[in-house]
């Protein structure tokens, strides 16, 4: 049950539907066939840093389903050690998930079995960084984060959807992980207590905030088909570059491009780029 990187989250089928535009209320819209993709933010995270070639434990909840399988199924053709999610009589759960030309998207998450998750399930290891992501019930975040303080384990969250954490939660994170909606909503975000904070702009790239000041890493410019699950992609690259000992600038820096990689290829986790990949595209820009 090793795992140099412990990823807390959600495990979702995506259900994704390509519209020419989003449904006024009200409306009924028609949309392209409807194409079935594992996701949600903390599977999704997992897979994202075992492509990269991270050792990753993901702890998460998903039922006795055939959507169930499908998660399992993606998380361990990735590597990622599955020894910690486990199976509960409520249905995996499932985002519908709307993507218009653009390459934005709108999702509806049913969490299903993601709210079967307890604290409990939280299992640490030897891992040197933890991540989680909101999509299951708040006070296992908040456990997680705080067994990692008390182990030495440095915690990132990825604040999404956004919620409140308590000021003690909000106070070991480096980074709380934000986009620029969710990080519209929180204010300062240094003012919250964390230690550093990173919010992605999309094309604009990634801000990373600490008490000395604020760098903005640029994002290459890409043809976007879609950014689903492009937040995920991101900070798993992130948290893979913290296990590995990097500066957090630099672990932002390695995390755009994944991101931006993976905004060029349709879908969460069949986008995300494996470590070959990377170096493939690295060898071919000028
Ligand atoms: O962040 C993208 C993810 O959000 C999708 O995979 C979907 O499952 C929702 O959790
Ligand atoms: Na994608």
């Amino acid at each position: 049950m090793g795992g140099t990187l412990v990823v807390v989250g959600s495990a979702n089928a995506d259900l994704v539907v390509a519209v020419a535009r989003r449904p006024a209320a009200g409306e009924t819209v028609l949309g392209g066939d409807t194409r079935v993709a594992p996701g949600g933010k903390g599977a999704n995270t997992a897979v994202a840093a075992a492509r990269l070639g991270a050792a990753v434990r993901f702890i998460g909840a998903v039922g006795r389903d055939a959507y169930g399988d499908l998660l399992l199924g993606s998380l361990t053709e990735a590597g990622v050690d599955v020894g910690g999610v486990r199976r509960v009589d409520r249905p995996t759960g499932v985002a519908a998930i709307a993507v218009t030309p653009d390459g934005e998207n709108s999702i509806i998450v049913s969490p299903g079995a993601n709210g079967a998750l307890l604290p409990e399930d939280v299992r640490l290891g030897g891992a040197r960084v933890v991540v989680a992501s909101l999509e299951v019930p708040l006070p296992v975040v908040e456990h997680a984060v705080l067994a990692a303080e008390q182990a030495g384990i440095r915690a990132v969250v990825n604040l999404s959807p956004v919620a409140v954490l308590s000021p003690d939660v909000f106070a070991v994170l480096d980074p709380l992980v934000v986009n620029e909606h969710e990080a519209a909503g929180l204010g300062d975000l240094l003012a919250l207590g964390v230690r550093s904070a990173v919010v992605t702009r999309g094309a604009l790239g990634a801000d990373v905030v600490t008490a000395e000041g604020t760098t903005t890493v640029p994002a290459p410019k890409i043809d976007v088909v879609d950014t689903t699950g492009a937040g995920d992609a991101f900070t798993g690259a992130l948290a893979v570059g913290l296990a590995n000992g990097e500066r957090l600038v630099d672990a932002v820096r390695a995390a755009v491009k994944v991101a931006s990689l993976s905004v060029t290829l349709p879908g969460a986790q069949p986008s995300y780029p494996t470590q070959a990949r990377m170096n493939r595209s690295a060898n071919s820009r000028p």
